[in-house]
């Protein structure tokens, strides 16, 4: 039995810099077509030069025919001059609250639409989308929810603004996507996978600790369903944020789950139990061409339904499904 995914693309993507960059660069650019680089550097990219820096490190390090989407960090005095000269570079930029999670800190402090105005006014006339990583400050648990009447109140002040509200992770985002037009989501595996109970419910699986955290398995049957269902406005972006071993397991456990090499073959396997296989291409590829608007470049990927044993390390990062089987594996790659 085999499975052909035509360009699949991870549109949620952390691929870091310096020797990680390096391990993990290809463990993308050899099974997809492209994906959505996040800015969370130290210091993150907020420059033009920074920008061409890390795309062309990015480039010289992936394998053939895969293409790097860039983004910038947002900042609230980003001026319509300087985003007009990187429209054609990048295609989003990411927002996140300060401190929410790994490297945010220069966030955004407050959501005062005033404040935030020039900049997202820009964005919207030069139809630049607005990626944004949505949790408030409170109770863990609950800050996704906290978060969307931020995500309405900038759905509805900036009507022409394309809003992706990243890696969704509780039946609250799922219920507003379809309140307004120009709101959209991306999913990533291990929300769709897992709830806060394979976190912390028996022993602790730092592993699985991620900025949003895995919620309840209401949460989950809600994102899995438009995930499932390939809901036009949702697209697959696996969120993979690679740690050292040493700093997901030790005290202060780092946030982010690293995914990226399972993914394509975890998500085979979830969408064939729940007889669903067909939407796969969507999900992993058409939705999100549509939703931005691109042509990623060409790329056939086939899967087929043999045993692929997940190592138990890649380099010295532990990955999603460490040492597990899973029923597919990728054949090819052309
Ligand atoms: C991400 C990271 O490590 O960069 N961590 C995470 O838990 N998802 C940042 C992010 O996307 O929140
Ligand atoms: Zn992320």
């Amino acid at each position: 039995m085999k499975l052909i995914l035509n360009s699949p693309l991870d549109m949620h993507l952390h691929l870091r810099d310096g020797e990680m960059l390096k391990n993990v660069t290809p463990l993308t650019s050899d099974n997809y077509s492209a994906a959505l680089v996040m800015p969370n550097l130290t210091p993150p990219i907020t420059t033009k030069e920074t920008l061409f820096k890390y795309r062309d490190e990015i480039l010289a390090l992936s394998s053939e025919n895969f293409k790097p989407y860039m983004s910038l960090f947002f900042q609230k005095d980003y001026n319509y001059e300087f985003l007009k000269e990187l429209k054609d570079e990048i295609l989003v930029v990411k927002l996140y609250p300060a401190g929410a999670t790994t490297n945010s800190e220069s966030g955004v402090v407050n959501f005062n639409i005033e404040e935030l105005r020039p900049t997202l006014e820009a964005m919207s006339e030069l139809e630049i989308p607005l990626s944004i990583h949505g949790e408030s400050d409170g109770f863990f648990l609950d800050r996704e929810a906290e978060f969307i009447p931020v995500y309405e109140k900038l759905a509805e002040a900036f009507p022409k603004l394309k809003i992706i509200m990243e890696h969704i992770s509780s039946k609250e985002a799922v219920k507003i996507l379809d309140k307004h037009e120009n709101l959209y989501a991306s999913i990533t595996l291990h929300h769709i996978l897992y709830t806060f109970d394979d976190v912390a419910g028996g022993k602790l699986n730092p592993h699985l600790f991620c900025k949003p955290v895995l919620k309840r398995e209401k949460d989950r049957r809600a994102i899995l369903k438009l995930a499932l269902n390939a809901h036009p406005k949702v697209m697959f972006g696996s969120d993979s944020a690679p740690h050292s071993q040493e700093a997901k397991e030790g005290a202060l456990g780092a946030a982010g789950v690293f995914t990226a090499p399972v993914t394509l073959q975890a998500l085979a396997e979830l969408f064939e139990k729940h007889n669903k296989l067909d939407n796969l291409q969507k999900f992993v590829s058409n939705n999100a061409k549509k939703i931005y608007n691109i042509t990623p470049p060409q790329k056939e990927v086939v899967l087929v339904k043999e045993k692929f044993s997940v190592p138990k390390l890649y380099g010295n990062i532990v990955p999603i499904l460490a040492g597990q089987e899973l029923s597919w594996s990728i054949e090819s790659v052309k």
